[in-house]
């Protein structure tokens, strides 16, 4: 019998392609999304990049524990991924109840149910940002916490809740995985990141400006202690980040209780190497200038990938220029995100 997954935020970004990695890969999956950050456009097209349906999609919020129940009666869920959340930095300043609510409260909603249905395989998504402003990179899984914004806050906060709950029921077995800064596409152009508005974040912003949807990219400052003084990340192939998700259910019982793994490459990438990377992937010049540092930005968050690498054998593959033309193979056949 294969494998039942359940997926909560499955329509998402991250989501969208780790259900096309496990469809892909013989898992049967079931998605919980309630769209409020996605397209229900995006089930049909993870279907089509495996060729095979999904088990169950259901539009329903994880803090609906009455839907839960459903959902868990209605299929044998062997593990569970928890990608459902809300994630804007800015957003999460300006309404941090709501991101309470959703992120830790929709956290123990799911949790309650898994235990009703005694499911006690869980990965769930967490964020380098717990780390804040990082004092060394790279950054290893023991690196100091700190969060700096209520986003970061709710992440770490479900990492606690996680532990407690490890400690309390010998059964769990968790694996929270802390993504750096995902990015790119699925390879067939069907799946990529569609965010919402005026994009927070640099790669789709960039990817943006190519397809000449806006006029030019603001670099937040040139005045870090960087090579180049532009911010430096750790940009994962989605795909990678997919990837890492299925291994990662492969590898739920290895032991109980609860372990945290980074997901990222270890390379850092300045916002100049990006647009240069961009550039030549799409062969569009990506108009810039230099603006203001974005408050509440850091210079440098580079992973330690080592850990992931030991327990599972497993390191990420996909390099910036594939990271690059895999976005920006999305962006141009999706100049308006799904809704074409
Ligand atoms: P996303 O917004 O594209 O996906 C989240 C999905 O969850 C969306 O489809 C949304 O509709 C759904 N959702 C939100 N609230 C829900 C609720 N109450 N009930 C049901 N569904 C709900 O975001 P993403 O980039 O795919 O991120 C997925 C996860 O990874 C999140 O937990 C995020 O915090 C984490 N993460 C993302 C990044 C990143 O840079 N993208 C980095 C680190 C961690
Ligand atoms: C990357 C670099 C900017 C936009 C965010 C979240 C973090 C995590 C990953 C969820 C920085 C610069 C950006 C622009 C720019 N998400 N930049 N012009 O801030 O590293 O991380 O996503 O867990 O929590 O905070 O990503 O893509 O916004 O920025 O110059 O228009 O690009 O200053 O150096 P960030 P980002």
């Amino acid at each position: 019998m294969p494998e039942t997954v359940l997926v909560t935020g499955g329509a998402g970004f991250i989501g969208s392609h780790t259900c096309a990695e496990l469809l892909a890969h013989g898992y049967e999956v079931v998605v919980v999304d309630n769209h409020v950050n996605s397209s229900p456009l995006v089930l049909d097209r993870i279907a089509k990049t495996a060729g095979r349906p999904l088990a169950g999609a259901y539009r329903a919020d994880v803090r609906d524990r009455r839907a839960l129940t459903e959902v868990f009666a209605a299929h044998r869920v062997d593990a569970v991924i928890h990608f459902a959340a809300h994630k804007a930095v800015g957003e999460s300043v300006a309404r941090p109840v709501e991101y309470y609510d959703t992120n830790v409260g929709g956290t123990c909603t799911l949790l309650s149910v898994m235990r009703d249905h005694r499911v006690d395989r869980l990965v769930f998504s967490s964020s380098c940002s717990v780390h804040g402003d990082a004092r060394t990179v790279p950054l290893t899984e023991h690196s100091p916490v700190a969060p700096t914004n209520p986003y970061a806050h709710t992440k770490l906060t479900c990492e606690r809740i996680l532990e407690d709950v490890c400690a309390h029921l010998a059964q769990m077995r968790v694996l929270a995985l802390r993504y750096f800064n995902p990015v790119g596409a699925h390879p067939s152009g069907l799946l990529g990141e569609d965010p919402r508005g005026v994009p927070g974040n640099l790669m789709p912003y960039v990817a943006q400006v190519a397809v000449g949807r806006r006029e030019r990219l603001s670099v937040f400052g040139d005045d870090y202690p960087t090579p180049d003084g532009t911010g430096v990340r750790d940009y994962v192939h989605v795909m990678d980040v997919a990837e890492g998700h299925r291994v990662a259910v492969e590898h739920l019982d290895d032991r109980t209780g609860m372990r945290v793994f980074n997901l990222g490459t270890g390379t850092g990438t300045s916002v100049l190497d990006l647009v240069a990377a961009f550039a030549e992937a799409s062969g569009r010049p990506i108009p810039h200038q230099v603006v203001d540092r974005r408050p509440g930005d850091v210079a440098a968050l580079v992973a330690d990938a080592s850990a992931v690498a030991a327990a599972w054998g497993w390191t990420t593959t996909r390099d910036l220029a594939a990271m690059c033309r895999d976005a920006w193979r999305f962006q141009q056949l999706h100049p308006d995100g799904y809704t074409r």
